[in-house]
C-alpha cells in the first residue's frame, strides 16, 4: 500500500500546486507511531525524553510534548525552544560534555532542575553556580563505560577514546567532591553509548557499568534514585535493515529498575523522528562520470549532511512510479564540494525537474542544515490531515541578518 504522506505529496502536485524543492516534510501519524511503539516497550519502566538535538522546529516539539513526553538538552538555546514549545523547567533535562557558568546561569533561570557532569571542573562549576543563585539541582554523572557499539565511530560516545563522560576510575573523586556539596546533590547515574545501534547488546552491556556505578555509590552510603540510560535507539536507514529488538532492553532495564528501586530515564532522538521525516528534492541535472550515470538534485550536504558526516545511507526514491528497468546511479547534490553526494542507488530513468523524496530525513537533518554556498535554510511542512507549512524558508535578507 502507498505511504499516505507521499500519497498526499502527489496529490499537491498533480493538482498543479507545486511543492519548492527542496524541503523537509514530516509525517504527524508516523511521529505518533512511534511514540506509541517506545510508550509501548517502556511504561511502567521509564520516563521518556525527547533528545531535542535531533529536530527542534516548534511543531514536532509540541506535537511530542503533548504525548507527555520530556526534554533532553544540550544549550540554551534548546532550552529557549523547549520553554517556546510548552516545556516546563522540570521537564528538561540538561545535558552536556561541558558548559560555561552563564550557560548554567540561564538554565536555572529557566526552572531547570536535572544536569549531568562529564568531568570534576563541571560538577565544582555546577556547584559553585547553584550555590550563587541559591538553587538546589539534582544531578548526575555521566559514565563512561568504555563500550564501543557496532556504529559510525563518530556516533560512538561510550568507548574510552570518546570525550564522553567520566572514566570509571574516576568515580572515588566524584564520591570525595560530592560530599561535600550542598547545592548539586547527586542522585543518579547518566549513559549514552552512542547513536543509531540497531542490535541490544551494547545497551545490555552498559547497564552492566551502569550497575557497577549504582553499587559503587552504595557501598559508599549514598542512594542512588536515578539511572537515565541516553537515548541510541537505531531504526533501519537501509531496506534491507531490521527493526531494533527492544525486549532484551527492556528487560534489562525493568530488573534494575526492581532491584534497585530506580527511576529510570531515557532520552531518545533519532527513534521519535528519523522515519518521520523526508527531504523533497527535485532532479536538476544529470551527467555521466566513469561510465555511471549521475543525477544532480536540489538538496545537498545543506540540507541532510549526515552522508557527508557519518557516510550515512538515506533511502532515495523517485515520488512517481515509473515503468522500465532501473540502473544505478550516483546522486549528488549541487553544492561545491566533494563530500556533497548520498551514494549510488537503482533508480529509474528519470528526467530534469523530476521529484524524488529522502528517506528517514527527520533527526539530525534541518537541525545540522547550514546555509553554506549561500544557502537559505528550506521550508517545513507537516502533512496530517494536509500539508501544513510549519516553517518558512529562509529568506535571502535573513541570510545577512545581524550583519
Ligand atoms: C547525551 C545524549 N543523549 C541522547 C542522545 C540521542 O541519541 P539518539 O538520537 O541516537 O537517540 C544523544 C545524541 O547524540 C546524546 O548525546
Amino acid at each position: 500500500m502507498e505511504d499516505k504522506l507521499v500519497a498526499k505529496i502527489k496529490r499537491r502536485i498533480q493538482s498543479g500546486n507545486d511543492i519548492d524543492t527542496p524541503c523537509y516534510v514530516y509525517d504527524r501519524q508516523k511521529i505518533l507511531k512511534n511514540i506509541a511503539i517506545l510508550k509501548k516497550n517502556f511504561t511502567d519502566i521509564a520516563r521518556l525524553y525527547f533528545a531535542v538535538k535531533a529536530n527542534t522546529n516548534l511543531t514536532i516539539l509540541k506535537l511530542i510534548k503533548d504525548q507527555g513526553i520530556g526534554a533532553e538538552v544540550v544549550s540554551p538555546g534548546e532550552i529557549f525552544i523547549c520553554k517556546k514549545a510548552g516545556f516546563k523547567g522540570n521537564e528538561i533535562l540538561y545535558n552536556n560534555v561541558a558548559r560555561k557558568s552563564e550557560e548554567i546561569y540561564y538554565a536555572l533561570k529557566s526552572g531547570v532542575e536535572f544536569f549531568n557532569f562529564e568531568s570534576i571542573n563541571q560538577a565544582i562549576l555546577l556547584e559553585q553556580v547553584a550555590k550563587e543563585m541559591g538553587k538546589c539541582i539534582k544531578v548526575f554523572v555521566r559514565i563512561n563505560p568504555g563500550i564501543f557499539p557496532e556504529t559510525h565511530p563518530h556516533l560512538s560516545t561510550g568507548s574510552t577514546k570518546s570525550k564522553f563522560g567520566i572514566k570509571m576510575e574516576e568515580l572515588s573523586e566524584v564520591l570525595r567532591i560530592i560530599k561535600k556539596f550542598r547545592y548539586a546533590k547527586l542522585v543518579g547515574i547518566h549513559s549514552h553509548i552512542g547513536s543509531q545501534i540497531l542490535s541490544p547488546e551494547p545497551f545490555i552491556k552498559a547497564s552492566r557499568k551502569v550497575v557497577e556505578a549504582i553499587e559503587f555509590f552504595k557501598k559508599n552510603r549514598i542512594k542512588i534514585d536515578f539511572v537515565n540510560l541516553g537515548g541510541g535507539f537505531g531504526v533501519p536507514y537501509r531496506p534491507e535493515e531490521k527493526d531494533l529488538d527492544f525486549s532484551p532492553i527492556v528487560d534489562c532495564y525493568r530488573q534494575m529498575k526492581q532491584r534497585y528501586n530506580l527511576e529510570v530515564l531515557l532520552e531518545p532522538g533519532r527513534f521519535f523522528v528519523a522515519n518521520g521525516g523526508y527531504i523533497l528534492t527535485r532532479l536538476i541535472d544529470k551527467k555521466m562520470r566513469n561510465h555511471l550515470p549521475v543525477y544532480m538534485i536540489d538538496a545537498g550536504m545543506t540540507e541532510n549532511p549526515r552522508p557527508a558526516l557519518y557516510d550515512a545511507y538515506h533511502h532515495i526514491e523517485p515520488l512517481f512510479k515509473y515503468k522500465g528497468r532501473r540502473l544505478k546511479v550516483r546522486v549528488t547534490g549541487p553544492l561545491c564540494e566533494n563530500a556533497d553526494e548520498f551514494g549510488v542507488f537503482n533508480l529509474p530513468e528519470l528526467k530534469i525537474g523530476d521529484y524524488l523524496l529522502i528517506h528517514n530525513s527527520g533527526a539530525y537533518t534541518r537541525t545540522m542544515a547550514s546555509t553554506y554556498n549561500g544557502r537559505p535554510l528550506p521550508q517545513e511542512y507537516l502533512i496530517d490531515g494536509g500539508i501544513k507549512l510549519i516553517r518558512k524558508k529562509q529568506s535571502l535578507k535573513e541570510l545577512i541578518a545581524n550583519e
